[in-house]
């Protein structure tokens, strides 16, 4: 019984403790409301934008509509998942309103050198159970070095959080932000794989992808050049948005979509 009452004085302290560090942290008055630091962006802009959604609706990942059945995303957004119980949603800015097209997916595709994200090789390509009518973004290849060049200026684009940690976004946004040169993202990044990666965001920070946002499109001269990968938190100054290199992947890409 004095056991009991132990264990209940000990689980409620604990929740005392965890309520009180949650009234602390919203503090932080430099939040920016959208993806980090960027705005509402419709679908009819870009409407090859999707997400990757669990069953019961609960938005993940992002992702590029790149044919009509066919979605390029991240391998660490679907290697541990199951074809029956993921969605891709198309045409849905409002991630509560209805809109669009809620498709099922019939095949997952990882690549198979696929580790880890920081390790390289994080691309997926999903099969959708039907054809979306709908524009579609097509791959940078090896010839498109120019779009990899520093400076670069990109979009990013996304569902995900507006700051790292926070909470996801209802609405669909957007930012831009340059490419940044691979010797500075080595700087960054010890794992940084300038084959497998390319990196993107402002030296002092404050406009990134974040989490949720993985697998979504950095584009760039109207191509898709990365998958949104990894990072260390979102936005902060010295430490750029990692995102796989599309041009490397672009035949073992090409041959997915097409099969
Ligand atoms: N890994 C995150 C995801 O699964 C994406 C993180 C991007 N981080 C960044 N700083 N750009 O959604």
């Amino acid at each position: 019984m004095a056991r009991t009452l132990h264990r209940l004085i000990t689980a409620l302290a604990a929740a005392v403790a965890a309520v009180g560090l949650l009234t602390v942290a919203p503090a932080n008055a430099d939040v920016t409301p959208y993806i980090v630091g960027g705005t509402r962006a419709s679908v009819s802009e870009y409407p090859w934008t999707v997400y990757l959604a669990s069953s019961s609706g609960g938005q993940f990942c992002g992702g590029t509509l790149v044919k009509g059945n066919k979605v390029v995303t991240a391998a660490h957004c679907t290697v541990n998942r199951s074809a029956a119980s993921t969605r891709v949603v198309w045409g849905r800015e409002d991630k509560q309103s209805s809109a669009g097209i809620v498709a099922s997916v019939t095949n997952i595709w990882v690549h198979p050198s696929y580790r880890t994200a920081t390790s390289g090789y994080d691309v997926s390509v999903l099969t959708l159970d039907r054809n979306i009518t709908s524009a579609y973004l097509p791959l940078a290849s090896s010839a498109d070095t120019a779009l990899y060049a520093a400076g670069t200026s990109t979009t990013i684009l996304g569902w995900g959080t507006t700051s790292s940690g926070g909470s996801a976004s209802r609405y669909l946004l957007k930012a831009n932000v340059p490419v940044v040169a691979d010797t500075s993202c080595r700087q960054s990044y010890p794992q940084y794989n300038s084959s497998a990666m390319v990196c993107a965001g402002y030296p002092r920070g404050g406009t990134d992808t974040c989490q949720g946002d993985s697998g979504g499109p950095i584009v760039a001269g109207g191509k898709l050049i990365g998958a949104t990968s990894w990072g260390r938190g979102c936005a902060q100054a010295g430490y750029p948005g990692v995102y796989a290199r599309i041009a490397t992947y672009h035949s073992e890409l090409t041959a997915q979509i097409n099969a």
